[in-house]
């Protein structure tokens, strides 16, 4: 068991800290498309800011860009992004793609196990056929499948891969068992065996569909609140005093599962005769919510307002912009004639330029005399403002906005104006 060969196919926010975690017990490599990502991780530096550097040193894993170094591997596991097209459709193609490469270099006998969002089917009904076309092996007979779903969340060091729950699924009552043991090797948060492969696969995106679909119920009530001249913190604060009131915040979801893997659900509803109706009513209000925000902010500014936006990454204190929703903001803003500056203490500049053509403000020394600041994103570096801040930011009369109640605790000057959510 112990010398089982392992090989992690995308090493991203997900494969990597798994491949470091399984290098502790399995011999493992870890193999992804992007040769620049494999040389900074060769370099010890991960720009996903999971994996600390000298862990990432300290560890047996080995690492590259080549296939035939992943060749007859005993498992493999797919760990590739799973995100959708412009019209919101699941798109599938890094999985095939990574598919075509184990399929062309795997041996008899391989497991091949997806971690890679998807919907109810894809691992048996699409990948399986896949693999079997490219090494003109059998599925279930000369290969087997399995799923593990992936639950780490960026930036998130309680619930690491070495601490969550893990479920489990495999083709045969044999390869869920091996899958058990090796996953349950690797985390004390215990494994927990599906019923099936496609029970794994739906287990995971109705977690973040449940919890996209949450999210829309706080920001419709937020919506109808504000009109009400109610804020919604001040109504979560009494509500969450019932011991079954479900804490949601409002906010932009956005980043690379809560705002994509619904509409891998949706597709499956539709594929099979069923039209999703709070599915899809979760991520139409969702998505309006940049819009929404920045519509509320501009009816408390003059016009050509000079704004300085504060986050922009998709959360809290991760340099991660995947799917930002706070460029919506932006955007509707600018589309209105503001101009708006953007900070963002975690964010990597070149990648906000390539992803979104944005120059970000390199620092906020000598950050002044704003009309509005627009706290979007609650990093730490935000969180320890003090009023002096905001007097050195913004100009007197003008408006603190505070998307997140991250500022709720603190009083803004008298000479300000602020708004909150
Ligand atoms: N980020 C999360 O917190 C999280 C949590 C749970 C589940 N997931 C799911 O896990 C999967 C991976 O997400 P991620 O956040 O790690 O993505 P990511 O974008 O951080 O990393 C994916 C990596 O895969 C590489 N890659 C792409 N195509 C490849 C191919 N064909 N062969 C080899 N490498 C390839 C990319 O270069 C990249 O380094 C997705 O399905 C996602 O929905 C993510």
């Amino acid at each position: 068991m112990k010398h089982t060969n392992i090989a992690v196919i995308g090493l991203g926010y997900v494969g990597l800290p798994l491949a470091v975690a399984l290098a502790r017990h399995f011999p493992t490599t870890g193999f992804d498309i992007s040769q620049e990502r494999i040389a900074e991780l060769h370099r010890g530096f991960d720009r996903t800011d999971e994996v600390e550097p000298a862990r990432l040193r300290a560890s047996t894993l080995k690492l590259s860009a080549t296939p035939a170094d992943i060749a007859g591997a005993a498992i493999y596991i797919v760990t590739v992004p799973t995100p959708v097209s412009d019209d919101n459709e699941p798109d599938l193609g890094p999985v095939m793609s990574a598919c075509g490469t184990v399929g062309r270099l795997m041996a008899k006998g391989a497991v091949v196990v997806f971690e890679s969002t998807v919907y109810p089917g894809v691992t048996e009904n699409i990948c399986g056929p896949e693999l079997e076309r490219l090494s003109g092996l059998k599925c279930g007979v000369d290969f087997f499948l399995g799923y593990s779903p992936e639950r780490i969340n960026p930036g998130d060091r309680e619930h690491t891969v070495e601490r969550i729950t893990k479920v489990v699924a495999g083709q045969t009552p044999e390869v869920t068992e091996l899958l058990a043991k090796v996953y349950g090797s690797v985390t004390t948060g215990g494994v927990f065996c599906a019923a099936s492969i496609r029970v794994a696969e739906a287990a995971k995106v109705i977690e973040n569909s449940q919890r996209d679909i949450n999210i829309a119920f706080i920001n419709e009530i937020t919506m109808i609140f504000e009109k009400l001249g109610i804020s919604i913190y001040d109504v979560l604060d009494a509500s969450a005093t019932k011991w079954n009131f479900l804490n949601f915040k409002p906010g932009l979801v956005g980043g690379h599962c809560i705002g994509v893997d619904p509409f891998y659900l949706a597709r499956c509803a539709q594929d099979n005769g069923h039209h999703p109706e709070i599915i899809l009513a979760g991520r139409r209000i969702n998505d309006a919510m940049g819009p929404w925000v920045a519509e509320r902010v501009a009816a408390q500014l003059p016009p050509q307002s000079r704004i300085l936006m504060l986050g922009l990454t998709f959360k809290e204190n991760v340099p991660d912009l995947r799917n930002s929703k706070v460029v919506d903001v932006i955007r509707a803003l600018r589309q209105m004639g503001h101009s708006v500056e953007v900070h963002d203490p975690f964010a990597d500049s070149d990648e906000a330029r390539h992803e979104y053509a944005e120059t970000l403000t390199p620092s906020l020394d000598g950050a002044t005399g704003f009309d509005c600041i627009i706290g979007a994103v609650p990093h730490a570096p935000y969180l320890a403002f003090t009023e002096e801040s905001f007097t050195t930011l913004v100009r007197p009369g003008g408006l603190v906005a505070d998307v997140k109640g991250m500022w709720r605790g603190m009083d803004v000057p008298d000479a300000l104006r602020l708004w909150r959510l």
